[in-house]
């Protein structure tokens, strides 16, 4: 007969043996499909050794006075559950249940798990009724996009979840909304919940109504963000947050947000009201206010004190309404119908762009965008080579949603030269520590969607005639700002790439701006 310790041991030694078949399993089944096939499933497995974190926090913040009831309702080959059985023992474990949709995966995993209590049920989560209910849930929800779902199925579901939670989800919800609300009726009273999911929720619209859920009902404790230079996914572009909540009825009057490193030992970690929650739109960078760097910008001046901010023009097709000054010539256009343009920022080597005395950029080639407010019978008896050149985008170019849906097709958005742009989006790299590069334009040049333009209000502009001298001034600050200012009010994505839209940049502090008037 084999003592305690011994079993134990062979116990451990079955799962590593497990685990590693497991693992082997899960890539074979991903080198099968292509990204596209997975994203309509949103297959993407969690790395072990972040299923184990996630799990030990749980355990952490578990009773074992009552036994495990486990639930895992995507479980793909089952990495939360392989992570449950490593970290405690098997007898505090009295049920266990997972559904998967895959037909391949639920097959897989059922074989892989064969020998351990848990049933495995192949079944679309977001359409079934609670098997039985759990005292603990970790998910790795599929992320599903909105649009890769079927119309007829997602009303189905919003549907669902509308019944089961009463939290009314937009058409532009991603699956994970759905199957984190729906979720709290295969739980106990007192259950834990951990949920891997993108950090987005936290500051686009559609996440208002899972933030609506998580404090209306459930107890929500805690909320981790991982930092967004350590992708939690190689094959998925997103970053991830883990939300920890009880099922509840008395719910706590704050949460902690915690922020970087690990889950259970994260960077920052910061202590917030419910009630303050409610009037903060968005939740993804709260953990960083604490940081005296912000209190010190608290009353700093807004850009918004000072500039307008309005996107460039989309010209609905670059590539035949922007071109070269060398082609103008080549094709005998008549200049006066063009007007200046900023190529995109990464052909842009300088932080100021210089101007000839018709306002024209000084660049290695200087671009233009065809800007004829002509009706197309003037321009046929006076400008018979514009004319030609129109008639050869009228088919390729003309039909196009944007040039469609103008007053003339060829009619651009009339736009006032900016001071200053910045882009849109970007990464940071080796060369270039920001994400945001700010130019000084002293041409005539507008710029297109690629990038965000600004406008001084008045009084800026009255300071500015009278001393020239700031405009460098304010460039040479705005280019200093840290990342870290700009990106808590945009928005980031997984692989570091940042996107700022006006009204947001409008809200970035200007502490150097402070004396100016004076
Ligand atoms: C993000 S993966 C997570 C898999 C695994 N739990 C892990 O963390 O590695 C999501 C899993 O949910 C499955 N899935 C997608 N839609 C589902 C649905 N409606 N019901 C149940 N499972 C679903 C996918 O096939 C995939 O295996």
């Amino acid at each position: 007969m084999k003592t305690a310790p011994e079993s134990s041991r062979l116990f451990r030694t079955l799962l590593e043996g497990l685990e590693t078949k497991r693992l082997i399993v899960q890539r074979e089944f991903e080198a099968q499909k292509t990204i596209e096939e997975r994203r309509k499933l949103g297959q993407f497995s969690t790395p072990p050794e972040l299923a184990r974190e996630i799990v030990s926090f749980a355990l952490k913040n578990f009773d074992l006075e009552n036994k495990i009831r486990f639930f895992d309702p995507a479980f793909g080959t089952g990495v939360f559950y392989s992570a449950l059985l490593a970290l405690t023992k098997p007898e505090n474990i009295t049920l266990a249940t997972a559904l998967e949709i895959d037909p391949v995966l639920a097959k897989a995993a059922a074989n892989l798990w064969h020998d351990f209590n848990i049933t495995i049920v192949k079944a679309d989560f977001t359409q079934s009724d609670p098997i039985d209910k759990y005292n603990l849930i970790i998910c790795n929800p599929p992320y599903v996009r909105h649009h890769l779902i079927d119309p007829d199925q997602k009303n189905l579901i919003r549907q669902r979840t509308k019944l089961i939670s009463g939290i009314n989800f937009s058409g532009l919800a991603f699956l994970y909304c759905h199957f984190l609300s729906q979720s709290i009726q295969w739980m106990d009273e007192g259950a834990l919940a951990g949920w891997l999911i993108p950090s987005e929720f936290m500051e686009v619209n559609y996440g208002k109504a899972l933030k609506e859920f998580l404090l209306t009902k459930t107890d929500l404790f805690r909320i981790h963000r991982f930092d967004m230079a350590k992708l939690q996914f190689k094959d998925a572009l997103v970053t991830s947050a883990l939300v920890w909540f009880r099922k509840s009825p008395l719910k706590s009057k704050s949460l902690e947000f915690s922020f970087g490193n690990s889950l259970n030992f994260p960077s920052v970690i910061i202590k917030i009201n419910k009630v303050d929650l409610l009037n903060q739109d968005k939740w993804n960078h709260l953990s960083d206010s604490q940081s005296p760097k912000n209190e010190k910008n608290l009353s700093a001046p807004k850009l918004k004190d000072y500039f307008q901010v309005k996107r460039g023009i989309a010209t609905g097709a670059n590539d035949f309404f922007i071109l070269e000054e060398t082609r103008i010539h080549q094709l005998g256009l008549p200049l006066e119908f063009f007007r200046p343009i900023l190529p995109s920022l990464r052909f842009l080597k300088t932080l100021e762009i210089e101007a000839d005395e018709f306002g024209h950029t000084i660049l290695p080639k200087p671009l233009f965008l065809l800007d004829c407010h002509l009706n197309e019978d003037e321009i046929k008896k006076n400008y018979p080579t514009l004319f030609r050149y129109l008639e050869s985008g009228r088919l390729k170019v003309a039909n196009r949603y944007l040039c469609r849906s103008r007053k003339c097709w060829y009619f651009q958005e009339q736009r006032q030269v900016p001071l200053f742009v910045c882009s849109y989006m970007g990464r940071p790299t080796n060369k270039n520590k920001s994400a945001f590069r700010f130019i000084l334009n002293n041409s005539k040049a507008i710029v297109s969607n690629s990038y965000l333009a600004l406008y001084p209000n008045k009084n800026l502009a009255q300071s500015l005639e009278r001393k020239p001298e700031l405009k460098s001034f304010i460039l040479a600050s705005l280019n200093d700002l840290p990342l870290e200012n700009i990106q808590k009010l945009g928005r980031v994505y997984g692989g570091g790439l940042n996107k700022i839209e006006p009204r947001e940049l409008l809200n970035l502090s200007l502490p150097f701006l402070k004396n100016i008037d004076s």
